[in-house]
């Protein structure tokens, strides 16, 4: 497991964008895994930035995310459908045929998550995963518990991470109760795994890091187990690593 620590997000964003360009130059079809959240929204400005200056290419790009809000559609503007397309589709070459994001809004769910995971074979898996965490370690919307999935499914919010994300809405209340998530299998399966934690919220779930225990009360300690796994973190996300 490799840890990265940087004094800003700025910084650590930067780092995070070598490693996706790394993928695209090294395999212009490659297969992102994408996340959302304030987390990666520097890592995408960058890629942008790389696109626009230095022509870093995403014409044969494809890319599939690991998540959606059950219930809003992909034009709402906290979808994360939307998300992807305002931080990163609209802005640079890629088919938007080939951006993948689970359909929070389809009528039949179950249908859909098992259309997703099909969906993420036929891709053949994703070349670089990135990841962003809750302050509770949730990894996508797989949320602590008792158990984990493996399976793309249907996830009950914690009230944790509905407090969370009641920035993004008018009100707590507004936050949707359910999502669509990736399970950890088509996560863990990604060739490499990018994982960024920025600020003092994320030091308690950083901090499962000092230690070699893979509990499911705490998804993101699920990546000690990947052999090509980064953790790139800010100094206040970092203040409680040994
Ligand atoms: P955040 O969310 O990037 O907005 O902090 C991350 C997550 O919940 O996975």
């Amino acid at each position: 497991m490799d840890i990265k620590v940087f004094r800003t997000c700025e910084e650590a964003s930067a780092y995070a964008a070598d490693l996706v360009e790394a993928v695209i130059r090294k395999r212009p079809d490659c297969v992102l895994g994408l996340a959302t959240g304030s987390t990666p929204e520097g890592l995408y400005a960058e890629l942008v930035r790389r696109h626009q200056t230095d022509s870093l290419d995403f014409s044969q790009v494809k890319s599939i995310n690991l998540d959606e809000y059950i219930g809003l559609t992909g034009d709402h503007n906290q979808s994360y459908r939307y998300f992807m397309d305002s931080h990163l589709m609209n802005h640079v070459n890629i088919d938007r045929a080939n951006t993948f994001v689970p359909n929070g809004t389809a009528v039949d769910l179950e249908a859909e998550c098992r259309a997703y995971d099909q969906k993420w074979l036929d891709l053949g898996g994703t070349d670089i995963q990135v990841l962003g965490i809750g302050p509770n370690g949730h990894i996508g919307f797989n949320e602590p518990g008792e158990i984990l999935h493996a399976d793309t499914h249907i996830e009950v919010l914690t009230q944790e991470t509905i407090d969370a994300n009641a920035r993004f809405f008018a009100s707590a209340d507004e936050v949707p109760r359910r999502a669509i998530t990736m399970g950890m299998r088509d996560i863990m399966s990604a060739q490499q795994l990018i994982v960024l934690a920025f600020g003092a919220g994320k030091a308690e779930a950083i901090a499962r890091f000092n230690d070699d225990q893979v509990t499911p009360d705490c998804p993101v300690t699920f990546i000690k187990l990947h052999p090509n796994a980064t953790l790139i973190v800010d100094e206040a996300a970092a203040a409680l690593l040994k």
